[in-house]
């Protein structure tokens, strides 16, 4: 009895949705819109994003022995390929620590089309990171054993089942499964993408995943800013704030169990729904010797062999018609580095025609009206924003800022119609909670000197506007009219491509409840009035 009411009540609230939204979802066609700020709940959302506990049951150790943990799927290029990945092993932190020997667990993925038969067999190859201290007090940490094996030859589209570990060591997995993407083509898509960044591993980081889960996602793309492991000492004690909190720490310190606790928090998604990272600020995890961004190097596998760039940092693959191109702002981005060189290439060779849609994403966001990391980006998009422009990219991804945020079409801080959507989803949920001002606020536009990350860029290249309505200046007095709609609440945003041209883009806040949206609209890619460079144009025109 019970359960049918609750059904019913359920049923109700799914067809006001539908009634809400059928056939008055907005269109980017209707665009450019009158900018919306959604006012914020003070009083409901100004308590803290506290981590779960090392004694929470789900980021404790459950393995035993060399038995693989912390498993994860990841994609390849395309879509005949996946990477498998996870941990066996136990982490070490302290004093006079001794890394594990990679190569004494071998790194094997048996799979197949059915759960009986696995009747294929993929190697690939392990390795261990530490992380360095070389300062009186700290602690040193080295990682369990990291395997990453990559499965070739496999069907579009389809599921396959797997168990990973080393056999001989009597240590295989539980059975998983993960599903390929679509053949890429202009009539494939996957049904939906869940997109978000700034994760981190707080109660509202794991409400922000059962969202996300309640979504049934076939593709998790994380934005940059995982475990926030950086705002802790190596001593185990944390911070909302590290930099107002120690001031005193030769170097910024990290306490790397965390990163194990995220991979044991997000195993039940990960084995079973492909995710792609890209790296953020709180990755870099400087230790000693200069070394940096060692854990998100070794934990996550990155097509960068794949796709051509040999480099964890920056790099694309296809999801059905979909070319996603993932880019670095904490390594060059100048048009004579590697990485834009590698971009220059990978843009040109897109097929449009095969991969209608082209989505850019990296950390920090160009087109942010919150004060905080307003315009930090700016030497990134000074280099780059005219090449992503002229190769017609539809939507760009970032994350950084702990907010929502969905742009009209812009393109050099002018509404073009042509320009991509940019939307930021740096809600996840992390420690340092919410991002509530907005640079165009009474008082807050800061300081042009303020803005510059040092990790980004040594320059400052952030300057006052010279036209446009904010001409003069350096912030807006109102929301921007770039700014189509923001709101500070946390929570995660949902793909669903439908066709060549028309793609629906939901934003989910973690206090509504499942399966409702927050933000919605139709994405549409307007073929003929935008003609840029693509592949298959060139082609027209040397024949
Ligand atoms: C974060 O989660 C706590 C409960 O754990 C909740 O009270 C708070 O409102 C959440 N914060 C936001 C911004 O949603
Ligand atoms: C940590 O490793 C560094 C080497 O980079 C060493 O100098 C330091 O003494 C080690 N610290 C501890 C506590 O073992
Ligand atoms: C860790 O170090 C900090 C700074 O020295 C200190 O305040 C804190 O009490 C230490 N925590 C533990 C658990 O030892
Ligand atoms: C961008 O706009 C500025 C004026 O605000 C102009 O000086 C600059 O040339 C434009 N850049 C491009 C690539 O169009
Ligand atoms: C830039 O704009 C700010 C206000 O946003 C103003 O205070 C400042 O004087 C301007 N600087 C220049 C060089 O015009
Ligand atoms: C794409 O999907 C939209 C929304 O369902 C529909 O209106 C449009 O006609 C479709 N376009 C093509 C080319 O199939
Ligand atoms: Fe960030």
């Amino acid at each position: 009895m019970r359960f049918w009411k609750g059904f019913a009540l359920v049923g109700v609230i799914l067809i006001l949705l539908e009634e809400s939204f059928s056939g008055s979802i907005p269109t980017t066609l209707d665009g450019p819109f009158e900018p919306v700020t959604s006012p914020l709940d003070q009083i409901k959302f100004r308590g803290f994003a506290v981590d779960l506990p090392e004694s929470d049951q789900r980021v404790m150790r459950q393995a035993k022995g060399f038995e693989p943990e912390q498993i994860s799927v990841s994609l390849s290029a395309t879509e005949d390929s996946v990477w498998i990945s996870w941990i066996t092993g136990e982490s070490q932190i302290g004093e006079d620590i001794e890394p594990l020997d990679p190569a004494s667990v071998a790194s094997i993925v048996y799979f197949g089309r059915k759960k009986t038969g696995l009747n294929r067999k993929a190697v690939g190859y392990s390795l261990v990171y530490s992380q360095l201290f070389p300062f009186e007090g700290f602690k040193n940490y080295t990682s369990g054993i990291i395997h990453h094996v990559r499965l070739t030859g496999l069907k579009p589209g389809t599921r396959y089942f797997y168990r990973c570990g080393d056999p001989s060591a009597g240590s295989m997995s539980n059975l998983h499964s993960f599903k390929t993407m679509p053949a890429s083509g202009p009539h494939n898509y996957p049904s939906r993408i869940a997109i978000v960044g700034d994760l981190g591993l707080t109660y509202n980081s794991t409400s922000t995943v059962a969202h996300m889960q309640s979504n049934n996602p076939d593709l998790l793309l994380l934005i940059g800013d995982v475990t926030y492991s950086d705002l802790y000492l190596t001593n185990g004690t944390g911070s909302d704030c590290y930099h107002c909190s120690f001031n005193d720490t030769p170097i910024h310190e990290s306490y790397q169990p965390r990163w194990d606790y995220w991979g044991r928090f997000m195993e039940p998604l990960l084995s079973e729904t492909p995710i792609m990272v890209v790296e953020g600020n709180h990755e870099l995890e400087e230790q000693g010797h200069h070394k940096t961004f060692e854990a998100y190097k070794s934990r996550f596998a990155f097509p960068s062999v794949e796709s051509g760039s040999n480099s964890e940092f920056y790099y694309s693959f296809n999801a059905g018609g979909i070319h996603f191109i993932m880019l670095g702002p904490y390594i060059s981005f100048k048009r004579s580095g590697e990485q834009y060189k590698w971009l220059e290439g990978d843009l040109a060779n897109v097929d449009r025609s095969v991969t209608p849609w082209l989505i850019a994403t990296w950390h920090a966001p160009w087109y942010s009206t919150y004060r905080a990391h307003y315009r930090e980006a700016e030497c990134m998009r000074l280099e780059m924003e005219e090449l992503l422009y002229t190769y017609g990219v539809d939507i760009v991804f970032n994350g950084h800022v702990h907010a929502y945020e969905r742009s009209n079409r812009v393109y050099n801080y002018t509404l073009d119609e042509c320009g991509p959507v940019h939307i930021t989803v740096g809600d996840g949920g992390n420690r340092e909670n919410l991002a509530i001002s907005h640079a165009d606020d009474p008082g807050n536009c800061p300081d042009p000197a303020s803005t510059r990350d040092p990790h980004l860029s040594d320059n400052v290249c952030a300057t006052n506007f010279t036209v446009g309505p904010a001409a003069g200046k350096f912030c807006w007095d109102r929301q921007p009219e770039y700014s189509a709609y923001r709101e500070g609440s946390f929570g995660h945003g949902i793909l669903e491509v439908l066709n060549e041209t028309y793609a629906l883009w939901t934003w989910h806040r973690n206090q509504d409840l499942y399966n409702t949206a927050g933000d919605v609209i139709y994405i549409v890619r307007e073929t003929e009035k935008c003609l840029f460079r693509t592949k298959s144009q060139d082609d027209t025109i040397d024949c």
